[in-house]
C-alpha cells in the first residue's frame, strides 16, 4: 500500500541513504550526512509558507522508499517544476509513473500551476519515460543546465504540460 505525506525530518536518514547511492548517476542532490538531510528538511516548513517549494514522501508499507516534490518558478505563480526520485529497490515498477499523477493532483487543484516542468538529463532515460508516460511533451534542450555530480554542466531535456 503507498502513501505521500508532506516529508517530516525524520525522513532524513532513509533519504541520506537513498541518495548516496551510486546508481544515481543524473541526480546530483548528495548530502554528506544525516545532519545535512536534516538541515535541509528543517526548511521544508519556510518553503512551503514562502510558496517555494512542496516536497512529499512516498511510504511503502510504512518504510520510506520515494520522495517527489514541485518547485515554483521564481517570480512565478503558475509554473512548477516536478522533480522525484526513488530507492533503487523499487525501480521499474511504474511507482514513479503513479506518482507524478499524485503530485499533480496537488500541483493543479491545491497550487493553481497552469504550467508543470520536468526536466532531465539527455542519458536519464528512465526519468524521460516517466514524463511521456504522463503526457508530457518534449519542448526542447536546454544547453549547460543541469550540474552533473562532478561539477561538469549538462544538457538536459526540457518537458512540460499545460494544464488547460
Ligand atoms: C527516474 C526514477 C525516479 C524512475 O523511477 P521508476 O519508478 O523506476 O520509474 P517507472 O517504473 O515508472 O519507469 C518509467 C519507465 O522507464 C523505464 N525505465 C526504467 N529505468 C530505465 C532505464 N534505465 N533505461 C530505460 N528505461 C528505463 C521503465 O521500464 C518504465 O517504462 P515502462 O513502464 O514502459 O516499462 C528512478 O529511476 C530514480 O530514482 N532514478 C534516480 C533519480 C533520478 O534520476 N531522478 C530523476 C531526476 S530528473
Amino acid at each position: 500500500m503507498i502513501n505521500i505525506r508532506l516529508q517530516k525530518i525524520s525522513d532524513a536518514k532513509r533519504f541520506y541513504e537513498i541518495l548516496n547511492n551510486p546508481s544515481f548517476k543524473y541526480f546530483n542532490v548528495q548530502p554528506n550526512s544525516i545532519e545535512e538531510e536534516i538541515e535541509y528538511l528543517k526548511w521544508n516548513e519556510k518553503r512551503i509558507k514562502d510558496n517555494i517549494e512542496y516536497n512529499y514522501t512516498i511510504l511503502k508499507d510504512r518504510d520510506v522508499i520515494w520522495a517527489i516534490g514541485v518547485k515554483i518558478k521564481p517570480n512565478s505563480n503558475f509554473i512548477g517544476e516536478i522533480w522525484y526520485f526513488l530507492d533503487e529497490k523499487y525501480w521499474w515498477h511504474g511507482i514513479t509513473s503513479q506518482a507524478v499523477k499524485l503530485i499533480e493532483e496537488v500541483c493543479i487543484h491545491k497550487l493553481n500551476l497552469t504550467r508543470l516542468e520536468i526536466y532531465m538529463q539527455l542519458e536519464n532515460k528512465a526519468s524521460e519515460k516517466v514524463a511521456i508516460k504522463n503526457f508530457y511533451e518534449k519542448e526542447g534542450i536546454l544547453k549547460q543546465f543541469i550540474k552533473h555530480k562532478d561539477s561538469s554542466k549538462k544538457d538536459c531535456y526540457l518537458y512540460a504540460k499545460i494544464v488547460w
